[in-house]
């Protein structure tokens, strides 16, 4: 068994951010289950958002983002978002993060939803590859940071409710192996995996979540995913992100007739928000009996296209389209997951010594539908804050979410949910690639609770035949097994529609439903650090 401070699992900008800040104080191990940039981070094109435009503000800013978020953002998480991402964007130049800039100046960007241009960028659209690969390098020569690489985490280890490690598997030799830290925190990012069409990496798959629910954590937000209006869509190719910065310097969206339609949709029209646009494109390649619409930036021309994205210019092109002659097909794929392990502002979870940042998170901050480029942002600011609370020492008072009086306020109290063990039934053969057929299917854009049942149904089938976790590939089939059933959950018990999830049964937004779902496991009631959850089913 080994030792550590601070035992970081994940590799993205949550993990590493953090492993980093957290070796000025101590040892910390960084555990991986690919290389250290197999992570959504790398993937980030648009940019990162933060008030630091002369035009701009945290307060404008703020406002931005809780309206994004349809009433669910837990303000203080917001206000605490805002005001501390321009010093922690300052801290990533003084890293070493060239962003691009105008003259002397940072140049921002527009994106959906933001009133402002607030979006820095870095290598035109290859914002996180150039965040990753700077971080890495730092965390490479932190003489106080180990890394392992190819090692996926299998278990948490807990005593009485309390973190005190994890068990991994290290994928070279199958042997597990397990670690000890006097801190654990979960960076394991989203669940991009769980849908057929996804923007994400095949490394997500959601796995810090399940552990995280599966050790009785507290568990927040899972009906909100959020769909990106712009993915690439070629027959057979994959669902390659059209940043929706593209759209911020001026793309419109066509139909197949060539026809603009977001105008008669939102007067925000190409930047109203993304599931609104998500929805608009879907509805018009129905109406229009093609299946998928076209981003037209032809404006730009080929060579300023290149210029300014150049990663997605590649791609395209090694598809035959030329973003500067040609219309771009794109259609909606799965992207971002607003819900995950619940934490505070201080990144603690429910469980003591267990803490989590980044995607896999849920600090309320994104309510129930992020503001583009604000995840990145995230990432730094709590990451940051986690460790500035772990320095803080053990006689900080306990704040952790399940404590009383922790609602957000102008919130309806919580809905806490516990999760039944899974019940037997009729299923088809396990497999991740049935899973994410039918999660896209029946959890994906529009839902109903028919199909949301019939998804719960199907998880709760397999997780009562059991799944292994005896090697990558099988703990990600039952990471993504547990995500199913906790996302097919919430998005049944929230009969409305709000911000990314919509529900063809409740088409409308519900003022009663002003609360967050709170999952916890109804096997481990009982053993969470503080144990304040209440196994109610009811309305709340
Ligand atoms: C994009 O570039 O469109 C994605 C940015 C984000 O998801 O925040």
């Amino acid at each position: 068994m080994s030792r550590y401070d601070v035992l970081v699992v994940g590799s993205g900008l949550a993990g590493l951010y953090g492993a980093l800040l957290a070796s000025r104080h101590g040892s910390v191990l960084v555990l991986t289950k690919a290389r250290l940039e197999d992570c959504n981070t790398y993937y980030a094109q648009g940019g990162i958002a933060a008030a630091l435009a002369s035009t701009d503000s945290p307060d404008i800013h703020f406002r931005d983002t809780m309206a994004a978020g349809a009433g669910l953002c837990d303000p203080r998480a917001v206000r605490i978002l805002v005001d501390e991402g321009p010093a922690r964007v300052r801290d990533l130049v003084e890293l070493g993060v060239q962003f691009d800039r105008v003259g002397s100046q940072i140049a921002f960007t527009r994106e959906g939803a933001h009133s402002q241009p607030r979006v820095l960028h870095a290598g035109g659209d290859a914002t996180g590859a150039n965040i990753e690969s700077t971080i890495v390098r730092q965390v490479r020569s932190s003489p106080r940071v180990t890394l392992l690489e190819d090692h996926i985490v299998c278990d948490l280890v807990r005593d009485s409710g309390r973190v005190l490690g994890v068990r991994a598997i290290d994928g070279k030799t199958g042997q597990i192996q397990e670690y000890r830290a006097a801190a654990v925190i979960l960076a394991t990012g989203g669940a991009g995996q769980l849908f057929l069409q996804t923007t994400n990496p095949e490394v997500a798959t959601g796995d810090g979540i399940a552990l995280a629910f599966d050790a009785g954590a507290e568990i927040a937000d899972m009906e909100f995913v959020q769909f990106h209006p712009t993915a690439l869509a070629v027959p057979g190719a994959p669902r390659f992100l059209i940043s929706e910065a593209v759209r911020g310097e001026g793309g419109l969206l066509r139909n197949v007739k060539g026809e603009r339609f977001m105008l008669n949709v939102d007067p925000r029209a190409e930047l109203a928000p993304r599931d609104i646009v998500a929805r608009a494109i879907v509805l018009e390649a129905q109406r229009t009996g093609h299946p998928c619409c076209y981003l037209d930036v032809r404006h730009l021309g080929t060579s300023q296209f290149r210029r300014r994205f150049p990663t997605i210019s590649q791609v395209c092109q090694e598809y035959g389209i030329d973003p500067g002659r040609d219309l771009i097909p794109v259609a909606p794929a799965a992207h971002y997951l607003m819900g995950g392990i619940r934490t505070n502002v201080w990144g603690e979870t429910s469980l003591a010594g267990l803490y989590a940042s980044g995607e896999c998170a849920c600090t309320g901050a994104h309510g129930a539908n992020r503001l583009a480029s604000n995840s990145l942002l995230e990432t730094i600011v709590f990451s940051a804050r986690i460790v500035e609370r772990l320095v803080g020492g053990a006689g900080a008072p306990d704040t952790r979410p399940s404590s009383e009086g922790t609602e957000p306020p102008g919130l309806l109290p919580d809905l806490h949910l516990a999760v039944p063990a899974p019940r037997p039934g009729p299923a088809p053969v396990q497999s991740i690639g049935t899973l994410r057929e039918l999660t896209w299917s029946l959890a994906g854009l529009t839902r109903d609770s028919t199909g949301l049942a019939k998804l719960e149904a199907v998880a709760s089938a397999w997780q009562a035949q059991g799944l292994s976790r005896e090697d990558r590939s099988s703990l990600e089939l039952w990471s993504l097994t547990c995500l199913a059933r906790l996302v097919a959950l919430a998005a049944l018990r929230r009969e409305e529609s709000r911000g990314a999830h919509y529900r063809s049964d409740y088409p409308r937004s519900d003022p009663n439903w002003q609360r967050r779902i709170v999952m916890v496991s109804e096997e481990r009631l009982g053993v969470q650090g503080s144990g304040q959850i209440r196994a109610s089913t009811g309305r709340g």
